[in-house]
């Protein structure tokens, strides 16, 4: 490997790049991890100058690190930036990008952060000036596609010029602290392994809620709708690591062999289970956070429309180790929380020998967000004394990762690992082409039932978690969602 010596960042002056590339890139180089005379440089189509652009991102990132920005380390990071202005669909903004690197020698890492439709002329135009070539490496972001074949599509052209061990499929979930801690509470622990199956699991829930409505995007996400948007990439990355097969090392391919066939491993959800096993919303106005909100199709740019921004389904992997243990995924927008956790509920205990003292079963629950806490609910004896005999209580072990590294100030962006990784040619955080295509084939099918059965999304108010029959989704087996 030879050392990075420019990071491309195409869609420079978009969402992403303000508010997480940028201010990641910053703080990875006021932490010293960049390696040194690695330049960076935004393309976007806005003509500005590199003064200028310089200036946009030193608000970005001021805004961004609040109290944590420092001009000093800003100065040492702004000597990094540049510009390239050009149209992604013209061949001559390449040419300019090629000059715009010279004197950066050493690997080129070029970072999509466009919409999808410019993947194709991006990496053409890439090629077509020479900088697809090896050790040259491409980041691509969500969403690559909008089905299996879309995504085929897309993974054909990046294939034909970079090789997929060149190719760094992001998914930012994968470098949430949490998630990855995830990685770590199963494999570095041996408590947990001999339990991490169908005979001690009774069932798990991934639920990743937002208070946020579409924020502006309602073009990108009514075409999408929360399958697409969530459900196939991050709300499944979580499943993969939660039911993999202990991988024999962190290496890439370990790790991502042992996702897709978790993947693969998925049990197709039939037409006639739909209504059984899916849930489909669209928030209607309401109140969030205090505030009273629009509904969904009366956002900004909204239309009438059919794409539901709440989804709950009950999957199952069909596999020894999981066969009959339901995994709840929900996720909606508009919900009265922010927040992302994982359940992991364990069996009832076979035989009570507490007459009259309800048990609760054991559960372990990690909150990726807002806070991120590991907690296991046991049962306990309250230190009191009665006729009856024991009094017992469900009580819960707690592990605030807040609390227990207190040294570190600041919240890491998910975005901070994942560049660091990318820039150290590490791919085992990023998605592979087959898990990304098996993600599809599985979320194709509901989607594509949906639109066969004409199940249409039923309309929840904003604030609430849901249409009720998210509620009987888990009701049905005996269960139900922690919040
Ligand atoms: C993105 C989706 O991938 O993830 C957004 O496109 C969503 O719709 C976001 O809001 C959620 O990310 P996070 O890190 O805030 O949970």
């Amino acid at each position: 490997m030879t050392v990075p010596g420019a990071f491309v960042i195409f869609g420079a002056t978009g969402d992403l790049a303000r508010r997480m590339l940028f201010p990641s890139l910053y703080f990875l180089d006021a932490d010293g991890l960049l390696p040194a005379g690695l330049r960076i440089i935004g393309a976007a189509r806005s003509d500005l100058s590199d003064d200028q652009f310089r200036a946009q991102v030193q608000g970005w990132v001021q805004e961004r690190a609040g109290a944590f920005f420092s001009k000093e380390a800003w100065d040492a990071f702004a000597k990094r930036l540049g510009y390239a202005a050009g149209d992604a669909t013209d061949a001559k903004s390449y040419a300019t990008l090629k000059d715009k690197m010279k004197g950066a020698p050493g690997e080129a890492l070029f970072y999509l952060s466009t919409s999808p439709a410019l993947y194709t002329p991006i990496v053409r135009g890439l090629a077509s000036q020479g900088l697809a070539v090896e050790p040259n490496r491409i980041i691509v972001e969500k969403p690559i596609g909008k089905d299996r074949a879309s995504c085929e599509a897309i993974n054909s052209v990046i294939a034909d010029h970079f090789s997929e061990a060149r190719t760094f499929r992001i998914d930012h979930y994968l470098g949430k602290e949490t998630v990855q801690n995830l990685i770590a509470l199963r494999f570095a622990n041996a408590l947990f392994e001999p339990l991490w199956n169908r005979h001690a699991i009774d069932h798990v829930q991934i639920s990743v809620a937002e208070t946020v409505g579409v924020e502006g995007r309602f073009g990108y996400y009514n075409e999408y709708g929360a399958t697409r948007d969530m459900v196939q990439n991050h709300l499944l990355q979580l499943l993969c690591l939660i039911a993999m097969e202990p991988p024999s090392n962190m290496r890439p391919e370990s790790v991502r062999g042992e996702k897709v066939k978790v993947l693969r491993s998925l049990r197709p959800i039939e037409n006639g289970e739909l209504a059984q096993k899916t849930v489909r919303g669209q928030y209607t106005r309401g109140v969030a956070e205090g505030k009273s909100v629009p509904g969904y199709i009366e956002e900004e740019g909204g239309t009438p429309s059919d794409t539901e921004t709440f989804v709950a389904i009950c999957a199952h992997v069909d596999n020894w180790r999981w066969a009959g243990v339901p995994f709840y995924l929900r996720t909606g927008k508009r919900l009265p929380v922010r927040s992302s956790q994982i359940v992991i509920e364990f069996r009832d205990v076979p035989h009570s020998i507490f007459n009259g003292s309800p048990l609760i079963a054991n559960r372990l629950k990690l909150n990726l967000q807002p806070d991120e806490d590991i907690s296991l609910t046991i049962m306990n004896k309250t230190p009191t004394l009665t006729q009856g005999g024991y009094e017992l209580q469900p009580l819960s072990l707690n592990l605030s990762l807040d609390d227990a590294f207190k040294g570190q100030k600041r919240r890491r962006i998910a975005y901070e690992r994942l560049l660091l990784e990318a820039i150290n040619d590490n791919s085992t955080l990023f998605v592979r082409r087959d898990e990304a295509e098996a993600a599809w084939v599985w979320v194709d099918r509901i989607i594509e039932g949906w639109s066969r059965m004409g199940m249409k999304p039923a309309p929840y108010q904003a604030g609430s978690w849901g249409p009720a029959g998210a509620f009987a989704l888990t009701e049905r087996n005996g269960h139900s969602w922690y919040e």
